[in-house]
């Protein structure tokens, strides 16, 4: 194979062999293949794009470009479950173990975050003694014990996707669709997922702006899935504002125990019960995502899904005493309250800005390894649609750093904005995309 030659074709918009993109990215992964040559294959795709089948050539090729993990051994249907991002999006921390709950084995392998706040892994770090590094055989053990397990994802995971993500983030083709379809898919398919529910999220404060391209990356993703043989459902949720109301590592586990007591925020709730029901379903737990939902209202209700949640954060190392005395969480030094100044409705909330004035109070990370404050973020005080009078809380801020209030706080106050026009609540769920149907509400 001479890499030239696939460039080549590629440029020209020919559709290339699942060998010729399996050699490629063998020999990208093993160095021989120097990196401006792999920059071009990557720019000609995202001019040309890829057809299914090349999609699902090139996710099977950076799943196998490092380790498989098998869990055949853990009884019952893996189901893993994906968000493409977005602002306090706490679903992972509440749905691990809503679903193990209902006998869903939970396996995940989350990524340290980079971008508002930490990913899950920082998130549970914030939970006194938690371990979130665990060795396969560990992660398999507490698998079976207790159908649920989350480790930091090891380097051995998808390392061709590592590097191509490093190069695509240099090169200015992350916005590709097969380019990030294939990335998320392989990382699942090399964890070991039976079957994927994945959140796509649509709006300002997500990756993908717009209806049009979520849904065609959905679609993307639900293809390549089947093609792999790994079923795929995709939810599309709204990330026009905030989805909880907690930004923050500390925080969001706060969040996660309001919501998994029956309480906190309806949005991120919501998006909990869709996702989780489609797990379940596909779990083969149930038939209708009507009877899952139920099942899992009512495995909050009796607060079976917080015991699950406690019972986790033992096996992990944890302090589970958080989950009833939430003081016992790391707490911030200074907090300050951001208060309107005008009467009105909110109408926007804007969920990027907020992520960013979270990401500088050092909730989150601008590189590779940055060290965060566990402590830091911001809790939303309001919905966009909700009136609102002059002095009524927007938003909290905490931070360790005294001085970085009142930058925050001038941030939050131009991301959340009022006026005297009634503006709409955004819908929360905005469609579903499985391998036979596309329901757009
Ligand atoms: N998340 C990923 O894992 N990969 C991408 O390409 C984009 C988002
Ligand atoms: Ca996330």
């Amino acid at each position: 194979m001479r890499a030239i030659d696939i460039i080549t074709k590629k440029r020209d918009g020919l559709e290339l062999l699942d060998s010729e993109i399996a050699d490629l990215i063998k020999a990208y992964t093993t160095e021989e293949i120097p990196d401006y040559q792999m920059a071009a294959w990557l720019m000609a795709v995202y001019f040309q794009g890829m057809t299914d089948r090349e999609t699902a050539a090139l996710t099977l090729a950076m799943a196998t470009s490092g380790e498989m993990v098998d869990l055949s051994q853990v009884a019952g249907i893996k189901v893993d479950k994906h968000s493409t991002g977005g602002v306090a999006d706490t679903t992972t921390l509440i749905l691990a173990p809503l679903v193990a709950a209902a006998g869903v084995p939970v396996a995940k392998m989350s990524g340290r975050g980079l971008g508002f706040t930490g990913g899950t892994v920082d998130k549970l770090e914030a939970i006194p003694g938690f371990k979130a590094t665990l060795e396969r055989n560990e992660f398999i053990v507490n698998l079976q014990n207790y159908n649920i397990a989350i480790t930091g994802q090891s380097a051995t995971i998808a390392p061709a996707d590592g590097k191509l993500y490093a190069l695509r983030d240099v090169t200015a083709t992350v916005e590709s669709i097969p380019l990030i379809a294939s990335s998320i898919m392989s990382k699942k398919i090399a964890s070991g997922a039976d079957k994927i529910v994945l959140d796509v999220k649509v709006g300002s404060g997500a990756f993908m702006k717009n209806q049009a391209d979520a849904i065609k990356l959905a679609e993307t993703m639900v293809r390549i899935g089947q093609l792999v043989g790994r079923e795929t459902v995709a939810v599309l949720t709204s990330m026009e504002q905030p989805l909880g109301s907690a930004i923050g590592n500390s925080l969001e586990v706060r969040e996660a125990i309001e919501v998994l007591s029956g309480r906190g925020e309806p949005a991120l709730r919501e998006v909990c019960l869709t996702l989780g029901s489609h797990m379940l379903v596909l779990g083969g737990k149930v038939l209708t995502t009507e009877a899952a939902r139920q099942q899992l209202e009512t495995l909050i209700d009796n607060k079976q899904a917080l015991a699950k949640f406690g019972e986790f954060i033992v096996a992990q190392g944890g302090d589970a005493a958080i989950l009833y005395h939430p003081a016992k969480l790391p707490q911030a030094k200074f907090a300050l309250e951001v208060t309107s100044d005008s009467h009105g409705f909110v109408n926007e909330i804007n969920a990027a800005q907020i992520g960013y004035a979270a990401m500088l109070l050092g909730a989150g990370r601008e590189y590779k390894g940055q060290a965060i404050d566990l402590t830091a973020g911001v809790v939303i005080k309001c919905r966009i649609g909700q009136p609102i009078s002059i002095g009524q809380p927007l938003a909290m801020i905490y931070s360790n750093v005294e001085s970085k209030l009142n930058q925050t706080a001038s941030i939050l106050k131009k991301a959340i904005s009022i006026s005297n026009q009634v503006a709409e609540s955004p819908t929360v769920i905005i469609g579903i995309v499985t391998q036979n149907s596309l329901q757009i509400d």
